[in-house]
C-alpha cells in the first residue's frame, strides 16, 4: 500500500489542470478552465477544471472529481496506478507501507512483470548502441531506414542479439529467476533447455498508456522467407493485444492537441509519420481492430483517419473494422497511399511537407469512400449492386446520430443512383430489427435484479436505493452545515412537537444521534462512505471531518457525491432561491434538518413495510410467522404514520 504520507504529497503536488491539459484542450474562463468533454461528443464546451478547488466538473456526463478521479474515469486507472501515474508525472518518490503476503504477491506480479520487461528493453537498448553485433547490425538498419537518434529514443528502440540465451543469461546474472520470463514469452523452453524467443532482431518495445513496457516486436534482418518478418510477445497479464495501440503513449497528447488520429498499419509506420512531424499516429501492429481499441481512441478525438497502403489489398478486409469506428460515433475518414507505396514509405521518400499536404487535401470521407469502392467493384452487374446497396445500408444503421445519417443516406444515395427513401427504409428497417434483438436480451435482466432486492435486502453497490434522494439531502446537511449548532425542537413521546431544546446540538449530532437511535444506516455504497466518519465523530466527541478529506477519497464516486452535494447552488439554500427570507436562518436550517431525518425515516419505514408484505405474500409461510408479520406490520405503519403527522401529512 501506498503510505498516506506519500498519498498526501501526490495531492499537495498534482495540480489538476496541468493534468488534465495532458488529455484535454482546454481555455482559460475567469477562474477556471475550459473544453469539450473527454468522456462524451459534445460539440460544446460544458467540461470544466477548477485549478482553486483542483476539482474537475463534467456537465455533459455528470462526472466530477479529484485529478486521481480524472484518472481513474479517463484512463481506466485504478487509484493505485493512478497515484503512480502522478507520482511519476511529478517526481515524487512513492513510499509503500508493508502489504500482507497476499497484497504483495497480487501487486507485485503485475509489476514484476512490467520490471521484466523493462529490464529486457534497457538490456535491447544497451545492445542496439553498445554492443558490437547491434551497432553493426541493428543500429545501422534503422539508420539506413532513415530513423534519427531522437526516433530511436522516443520509441525505446533496441536489438536482440543472435546468440540463443543473451538474455536468459543477462537476467540470470543480474539475480532474476527465469518464471517471469517465461511467462513473459521473453524466455522459452523446450527439451534442450531455455532460450531466447528474441533473436537476431531490431526490437520494438510495446507500452501500454502509462508508458510501461508491455510487449515486444522484433523484426528479423534477414530476407530469408522463413524466419517470421516480424514476432511478438504473446499474450500475458499485462500484454493484451486487442487493448494497445502501438505508439499511444508517445502520441496521445499530439492526438488531443490535433483532435484527429491517424491509423497506420504498423511499428515503422508510426515512427516514419512521427519523424515527419505527424505524432498523432498509431498502429493496430498486425491484428484487426478490436473495440477496446476504438474506446481508447474515442477518449481522445472524435476524429479517426485511417491510412491504406496503395496495393489495397488489405482494404476490403479492414472495412468491417472500421464500421466500428460508425458505430461509436467517431468521424471516419480514409486515406489511399499511391500504387505501391506504403505510410511508412511515403513519408520517408517525400518528406514531411508532402506528406503534411497529403494528408491534407487527399482524404475522403469512409462512407463515401465506401460506398465508391463497393460500386466500383460491382462493375455494372445489378445483383452485385445490390448488394452494395444492402452492405451501405447495414453501415449506415449503425450510426448512433440520426442527423449524421440522414445526411449520409442522402449522399450514398446519389452515388449509388438510387431512391433517397429506398435506402432510408432499408437502413429503418435495419435499426427496427436491431433494437427489437436489443430489447429482447435486456428482458431478461430485471428479473434476476428483483430476485436479487428481495433475497439480499442490503443493496448492491451499484443498485440506488429507494431512499436515496433522502439520504443525498442528509448528506448535503451535514457536509454544508455539519458544525452548526442549532436549538432543535423536542418532540415527546406521541411525536408532538414541543419547545425548542435549550441546549444547542450540532447539525451532524443530531443526524447522527437520530438515526443512531433507531439503528438506521444509509443504504448507498457511496453515501454510507461519506456518513460513517460523522458518524464516528460525532460518537466519539471528535472533530467533524474535513472536507478535503473527502476529496482524497480512494473511491471517485465518493469524491464525485462530495463536489455535487458542497456545490455553490447549495450553499444558497433554497428557501433563499425562492426568495423567501425568514426571521433567522437558523429556524429554517432547524427544520429542513429535523423533517429531513423525518422523511429518510419514512422511507426507510416504507421500504421495511414492503419488504414485509412480500415476505408475507411468500408461499410456505406457516400461520404462526405469518401473525407476526401481520403484526409487525401493523406496528411499522402506525410509526409511519406518526411520522407523517410530525411532517405534517396528516394522512
Ligand atoms: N507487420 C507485422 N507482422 C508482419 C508484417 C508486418 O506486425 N508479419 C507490421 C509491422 O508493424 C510493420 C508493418 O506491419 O511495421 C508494415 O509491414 P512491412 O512493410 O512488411 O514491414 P517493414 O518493417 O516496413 O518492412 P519493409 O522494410 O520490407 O517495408
Ligand atoms: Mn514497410
Amino acid at each position: 500500500m501506498i503510505t498516506s504520507a506519500t498519498i498526501d504529497k501526490i495531492f499537495e503536488t498534482a495540480r489538476i489542470e496541468e493534468v488534465v491539459a495532458d488529455f484535454v484542450q482546454m481555455k482559460r474562463v475567469g477562474g477556471n478552465y475550459r473544453g469539450l468533454s473527454p468522456f462524451t461528443n459534445e460539440k460544446t464546451p460544458s467540461f470544466y477544471v477548477s485549478p482553486a478547488k483542483q476539482i474537475y466538473k463534467c456537465f455533459s456526463s455528470g462526472n466530477g472529481g479529484n485529478v486521481v478521479g480524472f484518472l481513474m474515469e479517463l484512463e481506466k486507472m485504478s487509484y493505485p496506478e493512478a497515484l503512480r501515474y502522478l507520482a511519476d508525472r511529478y517526481g515524487i518518490e512513492v513510499e509503500e507501507t508493508v502489504q500482507t503476503d497476499e497484497q504483495k504477491e497480487q501487486r507485485s506480479r503485475r509489476e514484476t512483470l512490467y520490471l521484466v520487461n523493462e529490464f529486457a528493453a534497457k538490456f535491447f537498448v544497451g545492445l542496439l548502441h553498445k554492443h558490437e553485433e547491434g551497432v553493426g547490425v541493428g543500429l545501422s538498419y534503422f539508420k539506413e531506414r532513415g530513423f534519427t537518434d531522437e526516433s530511436i529514443k522516443t520509441f525505446e528502440l533496441g536489438y536482440s542479439l543472435k546468440s540463443s540465451d543473451a538474455l536468459a543469461r543477462e537476467a540470470q546474472s543480474a539475480g532474476y529467476q527465469l518464471d517471469a520470463f517465461l511467462e513473459l514469452g521473453l524466455v522459452m523452453e523446450n527439451e534442450r533447455g531455455q532460450y531466447d524467443r528474441f533473436r537476431e532482431r531490431v526490437m520494438f518495445p510495446i507500452h501500454n498508456l502509462s508508458g510501461r513496457v508491455a510487449g515486444f516486436g522484433g523484426r528479423t534482418l534477414r530476407s530469408d522467407k522463413k524466419i517470421a518478418k516480424y514476432i511478438n510477445s504473446p499474450e500475458s497479464e499485462i500484454y493484451n493485444k486487442s487493448k494497445l495501440l502501438y505508439g499511444l503513449y508517445q502520441a496521445r497528447k499530439s492526438i488531443v492537441k490535433e483532435d484527429r488520429v491517424y491509423l497506420v498499419e504498423g511499428y515503422t509506420d508510426v515512427i516514419s509519420f512521427h519523424q515527419a512531424g505527424v505524432t498523432n499516429t498509431v498502429a493496430t501492429s498486425g491484428t484487426s481492430l478490436t473495440v477496446e481499441q476504438v474506446q481508447q481512441i474515442k477518449r481522445l478525438t472524435n476524429n479517426v483517419t485511417i491510412l491504406f497502403d496503395g496495393d489495397a489489398a488489405g482494404i476490403k478486409a479492414s472495412m468491417r473494422g472500421i464500421d466500428m469506428f460508425l458505430q461509436e460515433g467517431l468521424h471516419v475518414h480514409t486515406l489511399l497511399f499511391p500504387d505501391g507505396e506504403d505510410p511508412d514509405g511515403f513519408a520517408r521518400t517525400r518528406g514531411s511537407e508532402v506528406l503534411k499536404a497529403f494528408l491534407r487535401d487527399e482524404v475522403s470521407d469512409f462512407l463515401l469512400f465506401k460506398t465508391k469502392y463497393l460500386l466500383a467493384e460491382a462493375d455494372g452487374s445489378p445483383l452485385k449492386k445490390a448488394e452494395a446497396i444492402r452492405e451501405i445500408a447495414r453501415t449506415l444503421s449503425l450510426m448512433p446520430n440520426e442527423v449524421d445519417r440522414d445526411v449520409y443516406i442522402r449522399e450514398s444515395s446519389k452515388l449509388l443512383e438510387t431512391e433517397e427513401n429506398l435506402l432510408k427504409g432499408e437502413v429503418e428497417r435495419i435499426r427496427a430489427k436491431e433494437l427489437k434483438s436489443r430489447d429482447k436480451q435486456r428482458e431478461r435482466k430485471p428479473r434476476e435484479q428483483k430476485i436479487e432486492v428481495v433475497h439480499t435486502p442490503a443493496i448492491s453497490e451499484k443498485d440506488i436505493p429507494v431512499t436515496y434522494s433522502q439520504e443525498e439531502k442528509l448528506l448535503e446537511l451535514l457536509l454544508n452545515h455539519g458544525h452548526k449548532m442549532l436549538n432543535f425542537i423536542l418532540i415527546d413521546e406521541h411525536g408532538a412537537l414541543t419547545e425548542p431544546s435549550d441546549v444547542p446540538e450540532s447539525v451532524a449530532s443530531y443526524i447522527v444521534q437520530e438515526l443512531e437511535a433507531d439503528g438506521l444506516t444509509f443504504q448507498h455504497k457511496a453515501f454510507a462512505d461519506i456518513f460513517q466518519p460523522f458518524h464516528e465523530a460525532v460518537l466519539e466527541e471528535q472533530p467533524l471531518p474535513e472536507l478535503k478529506t473527502f476529496l482524497r477519497h480512494e473511491d471517485p464516486d465518493v469524491v464525485k457525491q462530495v463536489i455535487d452535494l458542497t456545490d455553490e447552488r447549495y450553499k444558497l439554500s433554497d428557501w433563499e432561491k425562492k426568495g423567501i427570507y425568514p426571521k433567522s436562518r437558523d429556524v429554517v436550517l432547524e427544520r429542513e434538518v429535523r423533517e429531513s431525518v423525518l422523511r429518510f425515516k419514512e422511507k426507510m419505514l416504507q421500504t421495511i413495510i414492503e419488504q414485509q408484505k412480500n415476505r408475507w405474500e411468500e408461499e410456505g409461510v406457516g400461520e404462526e410467522e405469518s401473525a407476526e408479520i401481520f403484526k409487525e406490520i401493523a406496528q411499522l405503519s402506525d410509526l409511519k404514520r406518526m411520522i407523517q403527522r410530525m411532517l405534517g401529512q396528516e394522512v
